[in-house]
């Protein structure tokens, strides 16, 4: 049955052009996967806040490869967007930040992320986070990027807020934690015109 509404991004538009590097403020790098950051990752999971909050352990670099993998296939299959947060010098892995569960049609994504203990508290995430939500919102034909955290999990709301990422609701146990049940922080930035040539930081109401 043919839809009635064009999609807001077309089917392979994304995909038909490279995965970006973007630059991010404190003088780090958004760049895509290599494999050879698995043996980073492995050791990034070793962090009980990042286990806490991701649900998830890695148990051997070959296991680490494998995500890697399948965050690298998402661009071509148009799945979601995953980079590597590295310091922009020595390359050194910072973090991660990713968009994924890509809506084309409705032009919509999700945004997840994680820093390394020794690179937390100098905003490196919010700062990564406007970055990839600009890029989404401005230069790819995104409409709406939405952010998710447990309501337990102050540090990721602080990152929602510092973002730009207005705060719509709670999604009452919505996810399933080692300690149980969690409610859910629903934040979103929206398309608005482009920002002015300032930059244009995360506006107050949340606008793209
Ligand atoms: C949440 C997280 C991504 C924040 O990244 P970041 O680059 O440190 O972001 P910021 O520097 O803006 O700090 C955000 C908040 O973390 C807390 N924080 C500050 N320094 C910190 C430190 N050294 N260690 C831990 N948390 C710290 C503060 O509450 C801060 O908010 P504030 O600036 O209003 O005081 C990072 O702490 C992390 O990876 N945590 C574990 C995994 C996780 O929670 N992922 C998100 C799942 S939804």
């Amino acid at each position: 049955m043919p839809y009635l509404v064009a999609p807001a991004i077309p089917a392979g538009a994304l995909a038909a052009t490279g995965q970006p590097t973007l630059p991010v403020a404190g003088g780090a790098l958004l760049r895509p996967w290599l494999l050879t950051d698995a043996a980073a990752v492995r050791e990034a999971f070793e962090d009980p806040a990042i286990q806490r909050w991701h649900m998830r352990r890695a148990d051997s670099v070959a296991e680490a490869r494998g995500w890697i993998e399948a965050w690298q296939s998402e661009w071509a299959s148009e799945t979601g967007a995953h980079w590597a947060l590295v310091d922009a010098e020595s390359d050194t892995l910072w973090g991660r930040v990713a968009l994924k569960s890509f809506a084309l049609r409705d032009g919509t994504a999700e945004i997840a992320y994680w820093t390394v203990p020794s690179a937390r508290g100098r905003g490196l995430c919010p700062g990564a986070a406007a970055v990839v939500t600009r890029w989404a919102l401005h230069e790819r034909g995104f409409h709406r990027v939405e952010l998710e955290h447990s309501t337990a999990n102050h540090a990721s709301c602080r990152v929602a807020v510092k973002a730009g990422f207005v705060a719509e609701g709670i999604r009452r146990g919505a996810w399933l934690h080692a300690d149980g049940r969690h409610d859910v922080h629903l934040h979103a930035r929206v398309r608005s015109p482009r920002p002015g040539p300032s930059g244009g930081g995360p506006a107050a109401t949340g606008a793209g």
